[in-house]
Protein backbone atom coordinates (compact mmCIF):
# COMPACT_ATOMS: atom_id res chain seq x y z
CA UNK A 1 0.00 0.00 0.00
CA UNK A 2 1.16 3.35 -0.90
CA UNK A 3 -0.23 6.19 1.90
CA UNK A 4 0.16 9.91 0.99
CA UNK A 5 -0.12 12.42 4.06
CA UNK A 6 -0.63 16.19 3.42
CA UNK A 7 0.71 18.35 5.83
CA UNK A 8 3.85 18.88 7.28
CA UNK A 9 4.28 19.51 10.86
CA UNK A 10 4.86 18.05 13.97
CA UNK A 11 1.28 16.59 13.50
CA UNK A 12 1.92 15.19 10.64
CA UNK A 13 4.95 13.43 11.16
CA UNK A 14 3.31 11.55 14.64
CA UNK A 15 1.01 10.27 12.66
CA UNK A 16 3.57 9.13 10.05
CA UNK A 17 5.59 7.29 12.65
CA UNK A 18 2.39 5.63 14.20
CA UNK A 19 1.26 4.68 10.34
CA UNK A 20 4.87 2.96 10.10
CA UNK A 21 3.60 0.31 12.54
CA UNK A 22 1.21 -1.21 9.90
CA UNK A 23 3.24 -3.32 7.80
CA UNK A 24 0.71 -3.26 4.99
CA UNK A 25 1.97 0.18 4.17
CA UNK A 26 5.04 -0.41 1.89
CA UNK A 27 5.75 3.31 1.62
CA UNK A 28 4.60 6.60 2.74
CA UNK A 29 4.62 10.24 1.17
CA UNK A 30 4.32 13.31 3.06
CA UNK A 31 3.36 16.62 0.72
CA UNK A 32 5.52 18.62 1.51
CA UNK A 33 6.69 16.97 4.82
CA UNK A 34 9.68 18.46 6.39
CA UNK A 35 13.62 17.32 6.52
CA UNK A 36 13.45 16.47 10.27
CA UNK A 37 11.04 13.58 8.99
CA UNK A 38 13.08 12.25 5.74
CA UNK A 39 14.08 8.85 7.70
CA UNK A 40 10.05 8.39 7.91
CA UNK A 41 8.59 9.51 4.84
CA UNK A 42 9.50 10.59 0.95
CA UNK A 43 8.99 14.19 1.37
CA UNK A 44 7.16 15.87 -1.98
CA UNK A 45 7.58 19.32 -2.60
CA UNK A 46 4.16 20.27 -2.83
CA UNK A 47 2.10 22.75 -1.03
CA UNK A 48 -0.65 21.59 1.70
CA UNK A 49 -2.42 24.12 -0.17
CA UNK A 50 -1.93 23.17 -3.67
CA UNK A 51 -5.07 20.76 -4.22
CA UNK A 52 -4.23 20.25 -8.29
CA UNK A 53 -0.94 19.43 -7.51
CA UNK A 54 -1.49 16.93 -4.57
CA UNK A 55 -4.37 15.30 -7.09
CA UNK A 56 -1.57 14.83 -9.61
CA UNK A 57 0.77 13.46 -7.46
CA UNK A 58 -2.05 10.75 -6.22
CA UNK A 59 -2.91 10.07 -9.43
CA UNK A 60 0.87 9.69 -10.90
CA UNK A 61 1.56 7.36 -8.25
CA UNK A 62 -0.92 5.29 -7.46
CA UNK A 63 -1.62 6.07 -3.94
CA UNK A 64 -3.68 3.88 -2.02
CA UNK A 65 -5.07 5.63 0.26
CA UNK A 66 -4.56 9.66 1.62
CA UNK A 67 -4.41 11.02 5.15
CA UNK A 68 -5.11 14.55 4.86
CA UNK A 69 -4.19 16.47 7.97
CA UNK A 70 -4.12 20.15 7.95
CA UNK A 71 -7.63 22.88 7.96
CA UNK A 72 -6.70 24.26 5.05
CA UNK A 73 -6.79 21.60 2.52
CA UNK A 74 -9.48 20.19 3.88
CA UNK A 75 -11.23 23.57 4.04
CA UNK A 76 -10.78 23.47 0.28
CA UNK A 77 -11.85 20.63 -0.84
CA UNK A 78 -8.66 18.03 -1.00
CA UNK A 79 -10.70 14.90 0.05
CA UNK A 80 -13.51 15.70 -2.33
CA UNK A 81 -10.97 16.32 -5.10
CA UNK A 82 -9.40 13.01 -3.86
CA UNK A 83 -12.40 10.61 -3.28
CA UNK A 84 -13.27 11.67 -7.05
CA UNK A 85 -10.14 9.59 -8.16
CA UNK A 86 -11.80 6.79 -6.01
CA UNK A 87 -8.75 7.25 -3.54
CA UNK A 88 -9.95 6.27 0.10
CA UNK A 89 -9.33 9.35 2.40
CA UNK A 90 -9.25 9.90 6.11
CA UNK A 91 -10.45 13.58 6.33
CA UNK A 92 -13.96 15.62 5.76
CA UNK A 93 -14.89 16.94 2.98
CA UNK A 94 -15.05 20.57 2.43
CA UNK A 95 -18.90 20.54 3.27
CA UNK A 96 -18.15 18.91 6.70
CA UNK A 97 -14.94 20.66 7.29
CA UNK A 98 -16.72 24.01 7.40
CA UNK A 99 -17.42 22.98 10.97
CA UNK A 100 -14.00 24.55 11.42
CA UNK A 101 -13.67 26.93 8.60
CA UNK A 102 -17.07 29.03 9.78
CA UNK A 103 -17.46 29.90 13.36
CA UNK A 104 -21.04 31.48 11.95
CA UNK A 105 -21.55 27.81 10.35
CA UNK A 106 -20.35 25.82 13.96
CA UNK A 107 -22.23 28.74 15.99
CA UNK A 108 -25.39 28.34 14.38
CA UNK A 109 -25.44 24.66 13.96
CA UNK A 110 -24.34 24.41 18.02
CA UNK A 111 -27.73 26.67 18.48
CA UNK A 112 -29.91 24.99 16.36
CA UNK A 113 -29.41 21.77 17.46
CA UNK A 114 -29.27 22.41 21.73
CA UNK A 115 -25.24 21.76 22.11
CA UNK A 116 -24.12 23.79 24.98
CA UNK A 117 -21.07 26.93 23.72
CA UNK A 118 -21.25 30.20 24.99
CA UNK A 119 -24.04 32.62 24.03
CA UNK A 120 -22.87 34.78 20.88
CA UNK A 121 -24.41 37.37 17.88
CA UNK A 122 -23.09 36.97 14.55
CA UNK A 123 -22.04 40.25 12.87
CA UNK A 124 -20.92 41.25 9.22
CA UNK A 125 -21.60 45.12 9.84
CA UNK A 126 -18.58 46.81 11.73
CA UNK A 127 -21.31 49.55 12.53
CA UNK A 128 -23.28 47.32 14.28
CA UNK A 129 -20.40 45.50 15.60
CA UNK A 130 -19.32 48.48 17.60
CA UNK A 131 -22.56 49.59 18.91
CA UNK A 132 -23.30 45.99 20.11
CA UNK A 133 -19.80 45.71 22.17
CA UNK A 134 -20.69 49.36 23.98
CA UNK A 135 -23.02 47.19 25.97
CA UNK A 136 -22.26 43.91 25.55
CA UNK A 137 -21.07 41.79 28.84
CA UNK A 138 -17.31 42.81 29.24
CA UNK A 139 -14.86 40.46 28.91
CA UNK A 140 -15.82 39.81 25.38
CA UNK A 141 -14.63 37.37 22.81
CA UNK A 142 -14.33 38.48 19.48
CA UNK A 143 -13.83 35.98 16.77
CA UNK A 144 -13.34 36.29 12.89
CA UNK A 145 -15.42 33.80 10.92
CA UNK A 146 -12.72 31.93 8.47
CA UNK A 147 -9.48 30.08 8.77
CA UNK A 148 -7.20 32.92 10.80
CA UNK A 149 -4.08 30.56 11.24
CA UNK A 150 -5.43 29.63 14.92
CA UNK A 151 -4.59 33.85 15.22
CA UNK A 152 -8.99 34.83 15.10
CA UNK A 153 -9.68 34.77 18.47
CA UNK A 154 -9.30 38.24 20.78
CA UNK A 155 -10.02 37.90 24.22
CA UNK A 156 -10.92 41.73 24.78
CA UNK A 157 -10.87 42.68 28.92
CA UNK A 158 -12.39 46.10 28.02
CA UNK A 159 -14.82 47.56 25.73
CA UNK A 160 -11.97 49.65 24.23
CA UNK A 161 -9.92 46.21 23.64
CA UNK A 162 -13.20 45.18 21.97
CA UNK A 163 -13.51 47.66 19.75
CA UNK A 164 -9.74 47.49 18.24
CA UNK A 165 -10.55 44.25 17.59
CA UNK A 166 -13.51 44.92 15.51
CA UNK A 167 -11.92 47.26 13.78
CA UNK A 168 -9.01 45.28 12.82
CA UNK A 169 -10.85 41.95 11.82
CA UNK A 170 -13.76 43.91 9.86
CA UNK A 171 -12.31 47.19 8.71
CA UNK A 172 -8.44 46.87 8.54
CA UNK A 173 -8.88 42.86 7.48
CA UNK A 174 -6.13 41.65 9.80
CA UNK A 175 -7.42 38.28 8.63
CA UNK A 176 -8.18 38.88 5.18
CA UNK A 177 -11.97 37.64 3.89
CA UNK A 178 -11.83 35.38 7.17
CA UNK A 179 -13.06 38.60 9.01
CA UNK A 180 -15.98 39.60 6.79
CA UNK A 181 -18.68 38.32 9.41
CA UNK A 182 -17.30 37.78 13.20
CA UNK A 183 -19.11 36.17 15.84
CA UNK A 184 -19.01 37.80 19.45
CA UNK A 185 -19.44 35.58 22.01
CA UNK A 186 -19.54 35.03 25.43
CA UNK A 187 -16.57 34.88 28.12
CA UNK A 188 -16.25 31.76 29.71
CA UNK A 189 -14.92 30.09 32.59
CA UNK A 190 -13.18 26.51 33.61
CA UNK A 191 -10.10 24.57 32.47
CA UNK A 192 -10.03 23.31 28.78
CA UNK A 193 -9.49 20.01 27.50
CA UNK A 194 -8.97 18.94 24.13
CA UNK A 195 -10.86 15.66 23.18
CA UNK A 196 -10.07 14.49 19.57
CA UNK A 197 -12.13 11.92 17.97
CA UNK A 198 -12.61 9.43 15.28
CA UNK A 199 -15.60 9.26 13.54
CA UNK A 200 -17.20 7.65 10.44
CA UNK A 201 -20.13 9.77 10.09
CA UNK A 202 -22.30 7.13 12.13
CA UNK A 203 -20.19 6.22 15.27
CA UNK A 204 -17.74 8.19 17.05
CA UNK A 205 -14.70 7.28 19.12
CA UNK A 206 -13.35 9.62 21.65
CA UNK A 207 -9.67 9.34 21.43
CA UNK A 208 -7.62 10.02 25.11
CA UNK A 209 -8.32 13.56 26.29
CA UNK A 210 -5.16 15.88 26.31
CA UNK A 211 -4.27 19.81 27.81
CA UNK A 212 -2.90 22.19 25.67
CA UNK A 213 -0.44 25.09 26.70
CA UNK A 214 -1.13 27.67 24.14
CA UNK A 215 0.68 31.03 25.43
CA UNK A 216 4.35 31.45 24.45
CA UNK A 217 5.94 31.56 28.31
CA UNK A 218 6.08 29.53 31.89
CA UNK A 219 2.31 30.48 33.87
CA UNK A 220 0.81 30.72 31.05
CA UNK A 221 1.85 34.23 30.40
CA UNK A 222 2.95 36.06 27.30
CA UNK A 223 1.72 35.46 23.26
CA UNK A 224 -0.79 32.65 22.33
CA UNK A 225 1.57 30.10 19.66
CA UNK A 226 0.03 27.14 17.82
CA UNK A 227 0.48 25.31 21.01
CA UNK A 228 3.83 24.81 23.55
CA UNK A 229 3.20 21.70 24.77
CA UNK A 230 0.62 19.00 25.37
CA UNK A 231 0.05 16.08 28.08
CA UNK A 232 -2.41 13.25 28.09
CA UNK A 233 -4.64 12.29 29.69
CA UNK A 234 -6.10 15.82 30.87
CA UNK A 235 -7.05 15.12 34.67
CA UNK A 236 -10.18 17.79 34.36
CA UNK A 237 -11.66 15.36 31.69
CA UNK A 238 -13.14 12.67 34.67
CA UNK A 239 -15.48 9.63 33.62
CA UNK A 240 -18.62 11.51 34.55
CA UNK A 241 -17.42 14.90 32.20
CA UNK A 242 -16.86 12.13 29.32
CA UNK A 243 -20.14 10.32 29.92
CA UNK A 244 -21.39 14.17 29.53
CA UNK A 245 -19.59 15.15 26.40
CA UNK A 246 -20.96 12.01 24.33
CA UNK A 247 -24.66 12.78 25.54
CA UNK A 248 -24.64 16.17 25.61
CA UNK A 249 -21.66 17.17 22.88
CA UNK A 250 -20.01 14.16 20.77
CA UNK A 251 -23.23 12.29 19.57
CA UNK A 252 -25.41 15.40 19.24
CA UNK A 253 -22.65 16.80 16.59
CA UNK A 254 -22.32 13.87 14.79
CA UNK A 255 -26.13 13.89 14.83
CA UNK A 256 -26.20 17.15 13.65
CA UNK A 257 -24.18 17.09 10.94
CA UNK A 258 -25.56 14.02 9.59
CA UNK A 259 -29.43 15.99 9.67
CA UNK A 260 -27.67 19.09 7.77
CA UNK A 261 -26.29 16.48 4.82
CA UNK A 262 -22.81 17.23 5.80
CA UNK A 263 -21.72 13.88 7.23
CA UNK A 264 -18.61 14.34 9.36
CA UNK A 265 -16.14 11.35 8.66
CA UNK A 266 -12.17 11.86 9.94
CA UNK A 267 -10.99 13.20 13.38
CA UNK A 268 -13.20 15.69 14.79
CA UNK A 269 -11.91 17.98 17.41
CA UNK A 270 -13.94 19.24 20.07
CA UNK A 271 -11.97 22.29 22.01
CA UNK A 272 -13.95 21.95 25.64
CA UNK A 273 -14.30 24.08 28.26
CA UNK A 274 -15.45 22.43 31.67
CA UNK A 275 -17.09 25.39 33.03
CA UNK A 276 -19.65 25.23 36.13
CA UNK A 277 -22.76 24.86 34.02
CA UNK A 278 -21.16 21.75 32.65
CA UNK A 279 -18.98 21.06 29.47
CA UNK A 280 -19.16 23.65 26.61
CA UNK A 281 -17.47 24.17 22.80
CA UNK A 282 -15.26 26.48 23.12
CA UNK A 283 -14.43 25.08 19.23
CA UNK A 284 -14.55 22.15 16.92
CA UNK A 285 -11.20 21.40 14.54
CA UNK A 286 -12.06 19.09 11.26
CA UNK A 287 -8.43 17.50 12.44
CA UNK A 288 -6.37 16.05 14.48
CA UNK A 289 -4.99 18.69 17.36
CA UNK A 290 -1.00 19.72 16.89
CA UNK A 291 0.52 19.48 19.49
CA UNK A 292 -2.32 17.18 20.73
CA UNK A 293 -1.37 14.62 18.47
CA UNK A 294 1.82 14.23 19.86
CA UNK A 295 0.82 12.90 22.82
CA UNK A 296 -2.70 11.16 21.92
CA UNK A 297 -1.18 9.12 19.47
CA UNK A 298 1.87 7.75 21.11
CA UNK A 299 -0.87 6.45 23.55
CA UNK A 300 -2.79 4.57 20.97
CA UNK A 301 -2.10 0.94 21.09
CA UNK A 302 -4.57 0.03 18.28
CA UNK A 303 -3.11 0.01 14.76
CA UNK A 304 -4.01 3.90 13.35
CA UNK A 305 -4.27 2.38 9.35
CA UNK A 306 -6.85 -0.11 10.59
CA UNK A 307 -8.93 3.09 12.31
CA UNK A 308 -8.35 5.64 9.24
CA UNK A 309 -9.69 2.53 6.80
CA UNK A 310 -12.57 1.62 9.10
CA UNK A 311 -13.15 5.55 9.30
CA UNK A 312 -13.31 5.65 5.44
CA UNK A 313 -15.12 2.51 5.00
CA UNK A 314 -17.97 4.01 7.45
CA UNK A 315 -16.89 0.75 9.25
CA UNK A 316 -15.50 2.00 12.53
CA UNK A 317 -16.22 0.51 15.62
CA UNK A 318 -15.72 1.46 19.72
CA UNK A 319 -13.54 -1.65 20.42
CA UNK A 320 -11.43 -1.14 17.19
CA UNK A 321 -9.70 1.70 19.48
CA UNK A 322 -7.40 0.95 22.21
CA UNK A 323 -5.38 3.49 24.04
CA UNK A 324 -2.90 2.89 26.73
CA UNK A 325 -3.23 3.28 30.73
CA UNK A 326 -0.17 5.41 30.46
CA UNK A 327 0.53 9.41 30.41
CA UNK A 328 2.48 11.22 27.61
CA UNK A 329 4.07 14.81 28.19
CA UNK A 330 5.42 16.63 24.73
CA UNK A 331 7.43 19.19 25.32
CA UNK A 332 7.99 21.85 22.26
CA UNK A 333 11.44 22.99 21.39
CA UNK A 334 11.05 26.65 19.57
CA UNK A 335 13.36 28.60 17.89
CA UNK A 336 13.58 31.78 20.97
CA UNK A 337 11.60 34.89 19.94
CA UNK A 338 8.46 32.69 18.19
CA UNK A 339 5.75 33.66 18.27
CA UNK A 340 6.94 36.56 16.93
CA UNK A 341 10.12 37.17 15.14
CA UNK A 342 13.34 34.60 15.43
CA UNK A 343 16.50 33.52 13.49
CA UNK A 344 16.39 29.67 12.16
CA UNK A 345 19.09 27.65 10.10
CA UNK A 346 20.93 26.46 13.73
CA UNK A 347 21.55 22.72 12.92
CA UNK A 348 19.88 20.41 15.18
CA UNK A 349 21.60 17.15 17.09
CA UNK A 350 19.33 14.64 19.01
CA UNK A 351 18.85 11.38 19.54
CA UNK A 352 17.03 8.98 16.58
CA UNK A 353 15.58 6.31 18.41
CA UNK A 354 12.82 9.01 20.63
CA UNK A 355 9.15 10.05 20.23
CA UNK A 356 10.33 13.51 18.53
CA UNK A 357 8.44 14.74 16.00
CA UNK A 358 9.51 17.48 13.44
CA UNK A 359 7.69 20.55 12.59
CA UNK A 360 9.82 23.63 11.68
CA UNK A 361 13.59 22.16 10.11
CA UNK A 362 15.05 21.46 6.57
CA UNK A 363 17.63 19.40 4.98
CA UNK A 364 20.54 21.13 3.87
CA UNK A 365 23.78 19.29 2.95
CA UNK A 366 22.58 16.48 4.75
CA UNK A 367 22.27 18.26 8.02
CA UNK A 368 19.16 19.33 9.62
CA UNK A 369 18.86 22.93 10.34
CA UNK A 370 15.69 25.03 12.05
CA UNK A 371 13.33 26.49 9.67
CA UNK A 372 10.48 27.65 11.74
CA UNK A 373 9.21 28.63 15.11
CA UNK A 374 7.93 25.45 16.50
CA UNK A 375 11.06 23.40 15.45
CA UNK A 376 10.36 19.94 17.08
CA UNK A 377 8.43 18.30 20.10
CA UNK A 378 9.98 15.43 22.56
CA UNK A 379 7.34 13.18 23.61
CA UNK A 380 8.04 10.74 26.43
CA UNK A 381 5.03 8.05 28.03
CA UNK A 382 5.15 6.42 31.31
CA UNK A 383 3.18 5.42 34.35
CA UNK A 384 2.05 8.61 35.78
CA UNK A 385 2.24 12.09 34.26
CA UNK A 386 5.03 13.42 36.66
CA UNK A 387 7.05 10.58 35.23
CA UNK A 388 6.13 11.20 31.66
CA UNK A 389 6.89 14.83 32.20
CA UNK A 390 10.40 14.28 34.22
CA UNK A 391 11.47 11.94 31.21
CA UNK A 392 10.06 14.66 28.78
CA UNK A 393 12.36 17.39 30.11
CA UNK A 394 15.45 14.50 30.72
CA UNK A 395 15.12 14.02 26.84
CA UNK A 396 14.80 17.78 25.83
CA UNK A 397 18.32 17.79 27.14
CA UNK A 398 19.79 15.62 24.68
CA UNK A 399 18.41 17.90 21.78
CA UNK A 400 20.50 20.99 20.34
CA UNK A 401 20.26 23.67 18.31
CA UNK A 402 21.41 27.25 18.58
CA UNK A 403 18.29 29.83 19.84
CA UNK A 404 16.43 26.69 21.55
CA UNK A 405 13.59 28.00 23.65
CA UNK A 406 10.40 25.75 25.46
CA UNK A 407 8.63 26.21 28.59
CA UNK A 408 9.82 24.95 31.84
CA UNK A 409 6.27 24.04 33.17
CA UNK A 410 4.60 21.96 30.86
CA UNK A 411 1.94 19.50 32.74
CA UNK A 412 2.64 21.56 35.81
CA UNK A 413 -1.22 22.82 36.08
CA UNK A 414 -2.05 19.32 35.49
CA UNK A 415 -0.13 17.98 38.42
CA UNK A 416 -1.85 20.46 40.60
CA UNK A 417 -5.20 18.82 39.98
P1 LIG B 1 -9.59 29.03 19.43
O1 LIG B 1 -8.66 29.64 18.42
O2 LIG B 1 -11.01 29.00 19.05
O3 LIG B 1 -9.01 27.75 19.98
O4 LIG B 1 -9.52 29.99 20.70
C1 LIG B 1 -8.29 30.24 21.29
C2 LIG B 1 -8.44 30.27 22.76
O5 LIG B 1 -9.25 31.36 23.14
C3 LIG B 1 -9.14 29.05 23.36
O6 LIG B 1 -8.29 27.96 23.54
C4 LIG B 1 -9.62 29.63 24.66
O7 LIG B 1 -8.57 29.63 25.61
C5 LIG B 1 -9.95 31.04 24.33
N1 LIG B 1 -11.40 31.19 24.10
C6 LIG B 1 -12.07 31.02 22.95
N2 LIG B 1 -13.39 31.23 23.13
C7 LIG B 1 -13.55 31.58 24.43
C8 LIG B 1 -14.67 31.94 25.24
N3 LIG B 1 -15.91 32.02 24.75
N4 LIG B 1 -14.45 32.22 26.54
C9 LIG B 1 -13.20 32.18 27.05
N5 LIG B 1 -12.10 31.84 26.34
C10 LIG B 1 -12.27 31.55 25.05
N1 LIG C 1 -3.67 22.83 19.44
C1 LIG C 1 -4.82 23.44 18.94
C2 LIG C 1 -5.11 23.17 17.52
O1 LIG C 1 -4.57 22.26 16.91
O2 LIG C 1 -5.93 23.88 16.97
Amino acid sequence: MKVMVVGGGGREHAIIKKLKENKEIEKIYALPGNGGMANDAECVAIGAKDIPAIVDFAKNNAIDFAVVAPDDPLVLGAVDELSKLGIPCFGPEAKAAIIEGSKVFSKNLMKKYGIPTAAYEVFDDAAKALEYIETAPIPTVIKADGLALGKGVIIAMTREEAADAVKSIMQDKQFGESGNQIVIEEFLEGPEVSVLSFTDGKTVVPMISSMDHKRAKDNDEGLNTGGMGTIAPNPYYTAEVAERCMKEIFLPTINAMNAEGRTFKGCLYFGLMITKDGPKVIEYNCRFGDPETQVVLPLLESDLFEIMKSVAAGTLTAEQVKFSEKSACCVVMASDGYPLKYQSGFEITMPQDKNIYVAGAKLADGRLLTAGGRVLGVTETADTLADAIAKAYETVKTVNFENAYYRKDIGKKALEV
